[in-house]
């Protein structure tokens, strides 16, 4: 199979792309079943609005803090926090699930020469947590945290360090995210972008346009050796 000669690395956001975030909340006995997919969705919507905020407020904290803020906030506002149930979601976030396509697909990337990288606002510890949890040691040539640059995306200086630290131009780059903001935005920063919408999102009314869309990640290959051939 011939590589694109435009494209020579798939960088991928986190949370939500290469990790399912529902699986803190899922792996957490101690979770009312009734409280489970309100607690994960306020988690994360508070999450990433707290990204944003701070970004707008200059007041940068890293995506642990923020994430265990954003937890306190759901707990709170569920009626459903202790201090040993905040510890184990916490902890569980360290830990969670790559969706199960996605070691084959870094798999087949770099056989055939694409080079792979991350770039979420995870911290550099959360993130190596998660790939040492979900075995996926060796599947990455870099491992980029917006923390690097001391802001969140979708401010360009996070798109910017992966062509910093790969050495290639924007359009040299396909980006993968689940998060349609994302996607938007590394588009509009200028990399091809593949929107991964396993949650059926509508398009987003923000600047870029992401070039191709797709429903996990096992779809990714066949544009990268094929289409961008
Ligand atoms: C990340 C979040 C936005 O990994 O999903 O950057």
């Amino acid at each position: 199979m011939k590589v694109d000669s435009r494209i020579k690395a798939c960088v991928f956001d986190a949370y939500g792309t290469l990790f399912d975030f529902s699986s803190a909340v899922a792996r957490c006995p101690d979770v009312p079943n009734e409280h489970r997919i309100n607690l994960t969705t306020l988690w994360r919507d508070k999450q990433l609005q707290y990204t944003w905020l701070r970004s707008l407020q200059a007041d940068y904290v890293d995506f642990w803090q923020v994430t265990g803020d954003a937890l306190d906030f759901a707990l709170d506002s569920l009626g459903l926090g202790t201090p040993g149930r905040r510890a184990a979601l916490m902890d569980l976030y360290r830990t969670l699930s790559p969706y199960p396509e996605v070691a084959d697909v870094l798999r087949q990337l770099r056989t055939a020469g694409v080079r792979t990288a991350i770039l979420s606002n995870g911290t550099p510890q959360m993130l190596s947590d998660a790939i040492s949890a979900g075995g996926l040691e060796g599947l990455f040539d870099e491992v980029l945290s917006a923390d690097m640059a001391g802001r969140f995306k979708t401010d360009p200086a996070v798109y910017q360090l992966a062509l910093d630290a790969l050495a290639l131009p924007a359009r040299a780059i396909s980006f993968q995210s689940s998060n349609g903001w994302d996607a938007y935005g590394a588009s509009a920063f200028g990399m091809r972008v593949v929107w991964c919408n396993r949650y059926g999102q509508k398009p987003e009314r923000l600047p870029g346009h992401p070039d191709a869309e797709v429903k996990t990640l096992a779809e990714l290959p066949a544009i990268i050796f094929g289409r961008w051939n």
